[in-house]
């Protein structure tokens, strides 16, 4: 039985920031007189994520006063009220907000103030758009641990295995919770994290408890590879089988191929491997990747088929050998 949760695994967003200074809201002195939010157009996340919306508002004059500590700050899509977190302080006109289990791709959502007649307004006309297509990589991860404090004087101490960034602890009520930061990369996908609570008692004595947890990380695809096996001898048409490899988590769902043929580009096919014929000539071919969270082009491969070079470098190399072995005629 193991005290410790992990309480959430986020990859957090890329939050476009707001521009206070060009803006104009009640709670910093301004005299705008009308009901506006102001949030950004869109904010980026993953599927499944929670993201945190900046946000500010104003209220006409007569409303001001009616805006207190109760109000009750709600968001809505499509008029239907969705899991937030509020963040913000309403009567400093800070509507700050993190939006929980966040799925839907391209959706509007806007903010609702309620403190019961007569101040009850939906800031529909200044929605933000969530977008779900965040990459991971690069991009600050928290993972949040909890265990229970049973003496306030000796709280346990929570500590992270590996260190992958900055931890810091809190103390709340009967519960300590530590929070890991640290910058995503591909190269954690699938690393195992664990987190330990060491109690010491008055006695002496230490006991630990850890859980430990799996990291997921999506990314974009990297690493895209195309590579090509001709038939032997590679002459003009005959087969040449591509292939195209890929690191992505998720793993790629589409793979689509190009063949350069001068100054066009043709596509020639779908799917990770593929069978052509050869032309006479350069043969050229690159192949592009996607998965929910990017796309990624391969190097281009090439191939050249030129029978009647291939025979002159032949001929070539022959008379070159000819006449190394020929004797020389002593003098
Ligand atoms: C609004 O509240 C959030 C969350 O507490 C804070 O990060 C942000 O700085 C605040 N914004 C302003 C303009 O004070
Ligand atoms: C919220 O803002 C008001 C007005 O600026 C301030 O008096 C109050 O202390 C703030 N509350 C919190 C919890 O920060
Ligand atoms: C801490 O305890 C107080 C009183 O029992 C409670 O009102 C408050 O919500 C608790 N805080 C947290 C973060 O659980
Ligand atoms: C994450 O990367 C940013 C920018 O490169 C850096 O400033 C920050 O310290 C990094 N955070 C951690 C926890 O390593
Ligand atoms: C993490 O733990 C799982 C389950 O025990 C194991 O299959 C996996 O190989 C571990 N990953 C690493 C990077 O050690
Ligand atoms: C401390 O732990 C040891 C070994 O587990 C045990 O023998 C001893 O009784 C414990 N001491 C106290 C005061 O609980
Ligand atoms: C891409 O290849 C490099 C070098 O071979 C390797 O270090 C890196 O881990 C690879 N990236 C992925 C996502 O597999
Ligand atoms: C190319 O693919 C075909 C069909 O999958 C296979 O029969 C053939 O042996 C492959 N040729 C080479 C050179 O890999």
């Amino acid at each position: 039985m193991l005290p410790l949760k992990v309480i959430h695994h986020i990859c957090m967003v890329i939050i476009i920031p707001l521009d206070l200074s060009t803006s104009c809201f009640k709670g910093a002195g301004c005299n705008a007189a009308e009901f506006e939010a102001l949030v950004p157009a869109s904010v980026t996340t993953l599927s499944g994520s929670c993201v945190t919306v900046p946000c500010s508002f104003t209220l006409e004059e007569e409303y001001k006063d009616k805006l207190l500590p109760e109000c009750i700050p709600t968001w809505k899509k499509d008029k239907i009220t969705i899991s937030t977190t509020f963040k913000g302080n309403l009567t400093a006109y800070n509507c700050t907000t993190t939006l929980n289990d966040v799925l839907e791709d391209n959706v509007q959502y806007y903010l609702r103030i309620d403190c019961g007649k007569p101040l009850r307004y939906d800031f529909s006309v200044y929605p933000v758009t969530i977008q779900i297509k965040g990459k991971c990589n690069g991009t600050p991860v928290e993972l949040g641990c909890s265990a229970p404090s049973y003496c306030d004087t000796h709280p346990p101490t929570v500590t992270w295995t590996p260190a992958l960034g900055l931890s810091t602890q809190l103390q709340q009520n009967d519960t300590v919770t530590s929070t890991l930061t640290f910058n995503a990369s591909h190269l954690h996908h699938g690393n195992n994290v664990s987190c330990t609570a060491a109690y010491y008692i008055p006695s002496g004595n230490k006991t630990v408890t850890s859980t430990r947890y799996q990291l997921s990380i999506s990314y974009a695809p990297r690493n895209t590879s195309a590579v090509g096996s001709p038939c032997l001898p590679a002459r003009e048409g005959g087969c040449l089988n591509l292939t195209c490899t890929s690191h992505a988590n998720p793993a790629v769902s589409e793979v689509t191929w190009y063949r350069i043929h001068g100054e066009h580009i043709l596509k020639i096919g779908t799917g990770s491997s593929l069978s052509i014929q050869l032309w006479n000539g350069n043969n050229v071919f690159f192949c592009e990747v996607r998965n929910d969270f990017g796309t990624e082009k391969s190097n281009v491969y090439k191939i050249d088929i030129q029978s009647k070079l291939i025979q002159n470098r032949k001929i070539i190399i022959i008379i070159l050998y000819a006449l190394e072995v020929v004797p020389q005629p002593k003098p």
